[in-house]
């Protein structure tokens, strides 16, 4: 096990080790090192911590497929990537079977507590108030993760390893420790006013002065192990009943919340039929709602299936920024959690709505906003979601992102859990039109209410030719997400980039409200005039998105994890 995690760990660190020194500097100013990616023939792990990427890759060496390796690498996550991986936030999981052909799509987006109603979230003047939705207990939902992962591995694992298996090197590192790197230096100011807070977690994460861990300290979580330990030897129900979930809604409570045992008894994580189109002779899979991503993704490339596009063109980009704002506005408008809205989705993903979208699009000038559908929006704040993509030696495939919404969530640990909890409530329409953290608007279809699950913009994804998986891409990013993915896809189909150039590529983004246009520092200013010629409100933003992808060609697989964010890895063997 040990001479296997270093030739694994060997491999995976060919591209980090060639990173310039001055990395932490560069890295500051938003400029990031170009993207090495790493090759392997039969698997690949890519995900935000290098931890657990090798933990992954060990497992698919050993002969796990796919989703064993994805069970091991979100629950070593939860250990190694506070602010993002977690077992108190949720996500969505995308497995495409190679042996029956056949693409799952896992829902395990947390869920409101049965006490929320449509006025949860306004003060009382009536009006949307982020505390509420962003940094009190209100803002917690019933976390999906644990059940989502366990229900991947019974039903789609390979069967070769007991969840116990998969879980013992995070419990590991959970009551051992590791030390603190990088991830804990790049934590925004604002994270840390957010678990100041909560006595629980500034025992963990802070020092007595208020200020992170330094670099370097031992980080051991022995609360977070045994609750791992109990998950590991009684399943799911170890953390939705009994014990841990009292504490849970204990602590949620305290914080002003509304969360019972009987909200985390009944959480279920659910399977969702996957949405399927194509683009360009590729079939293109992805999650469906109570995620965006999905829909807005397919509807954007529908769009764009009808232009011919160039690299680094700006009238290519200006269309493509255009496909954007559209697709945005009738996510604002329609979509929600299936449950309780009927999105029309099959008329958002056809090529003929798609056509008459191209028909409104002027090709030389941006439309503003205002003309395609009401709305308003300001300011966006904060990150983090993390996404892996990996691909086994039998053509296998997952990707999956998973979040706290904001980074460390609402900050707060569950007191004598060591579970760290999401703010994912802020993702629903707190009241029609106000914008969420990500400055998105939403109206009815996305309204609080009781068990319903907020709209999310995670879209893992994966690109088939020929009934196999190509591509295996996604994002963190908030709203950012579905058009990082749109990129890598139009960079690695369209204008045939290398997958390390295509996610190293400068992105931009539109997402109909607020009405700018977002380029990250590196897209040229050639690039910006041009866009502004045509109209474009640019806006300069630093870069918000990680895409961690798999490549599959026929040499082998190549996997590239995005420098954007520092300590992702590509392992594999
Ligand atoms: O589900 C969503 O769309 C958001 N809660 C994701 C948040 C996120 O990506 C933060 N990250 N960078």
């Amino acid at each position: 096990m040990r001479g296997l995690t270093r030739r694994i760990f060997v491999a995976g660190l060919l591209g980090a080790s060639l990173l310039p020194p001055a990395f932490a500097q560069t890295q500051r100013r938003y400029e990031y090192p170009p993207i090495q990616p790493v090759t392997a023939r039969h698997g690949m792990v890519v995900a935000q911590e290098g931890r657990a990427a090798l933990i992954g890759a060990e497992v698919l060496k050993r002969g796990g497929n796919a989703v064993d390796a994805a069970v091991a690498v979100g629950f070593a996550m939860a250990v190694t990537y506070p602010r993002a991986g977690n077992i108190g936030g949720g996500g969505f999981m995308l497995i495409h079977l190679a042996r029956k052909q056949q693409d799952i799509a896992i829902d395990y987006r947390e869920t409101a507590p049965a006490a929320t109603t449509k006025t949860t979230f306004l003060d009382a003047k009536g009006e949307a108030d982020p505390q509420k939705s962003r940094e009190q207990g209100l803002a917690i939902g019933v976390p999906g993760t644990v059940a989502g992962l366990v229900h991947a591995l019974d039903k789609y694992g390979s069967g070769r390893f007991k969840l116990a298996q998969l879980m013992a090197p995070a419990i590991e590192l959970a009551r051992k420790g590791y030390k603190a790197g990088d991830e804990f230096e790049d934590t925004g100011q604002s994270s840390i006013a957010r678990m100041a807070k909560w006595p629980s977690t500034r025992k963990l994460f802070l020092k007595p002065d208020g200020s992170l861990i330094a670099r370097g300290t031992l980080l051991v979580q022995s609360d977070l192990a045994d609750t791992l330990d109990a998950i590991a030897k009684g399943g799911p129900r170890a953390f939705y009943e009994g014990p841990i979930a009292e504490k849970i809604a204990a602590a949620v409570r305290d914080a002003g919340g509304l969360m019972t045992v009987d909200d985390l008894k009944n959480y279920r994580a659910v399977e969702r039929p996957v949405l399927r189109g194509s683009y360009r002779g590729y079939r293109i899979v992805s999650m469906p709602p109570p995620s965006s991503g999905g829909v807005v993704l397919l509807e954007m490339l529908n769009i764009l299936e009808g232009y011919r596009l160039k690299p680094d063109d700006p009238q290519s980009t200006h269309l493509m920024l255009e496909a954007m704002r559209y697709a945005y506005a009738d996510r604002a408008h329609l979509l929600g959690d299936p449950d309780f809205v009927k999105a029309p989705i099959a008329g958002l993903m056809s090529k003929r709505y798609a056509a008459s979208i191209r028909k409104r699009i002027d090709p030389q000038r941006a439309t503003p906003s205002d003309k395609i559908k009401p709305g308003d929006a300001t300011a966006f704040e904060g990150r983090n979601t993390t996404h892996f993509s990996i691909v086994d030696r039998f053509g296998n495939a997952v990707a999956n992102t998973y979040t706290l919404n904001l980074s460390y969530g609402v900050g707060m640990i569950a007191a004598g859990t060591g579970v760290l909890l999401n703010n994912e409530l802020d993702d629903f329409a707190a009241a029609p039109g106000v914008p969420n953290a990500f400055g998105l608007i939403g109206y009815e279809a996305n309204e609080p209410g009781p068990n319903k699950r907020p709209l999310s913009s995670m879209t893992p994804t994966i690109v088939l030719r020929n009934g196999r998986p190509v591509l295996v891409t996604g994002s963190p990013g908030g709203s950012r997400i579905i058009t990082a993915v749109l990129q890598v896809i139009l960079n690695v189909i369209d204008y045939g980039m290398p997958l390390g150039e295509a996610e190293h590529a400068p992105r931009l983004h539109h997402q109909w409200q607020p009405d700018e246009t977002m380029v990250e520092p590196t897209v040229p200013a050639a690039m910006v005039k041009a866009l502004e010629a045509r109209g474009h409100h640019v806006k300069v933003w630093p870069p918000f998105t990680s895409v961690n992808s798999v490549l599959v060609t026929p040499q082998g697989l190549v996997g590239a994890a995005d420098t954007r964010t520092r300590g992702a890895l590509a392992a594999g063997y």
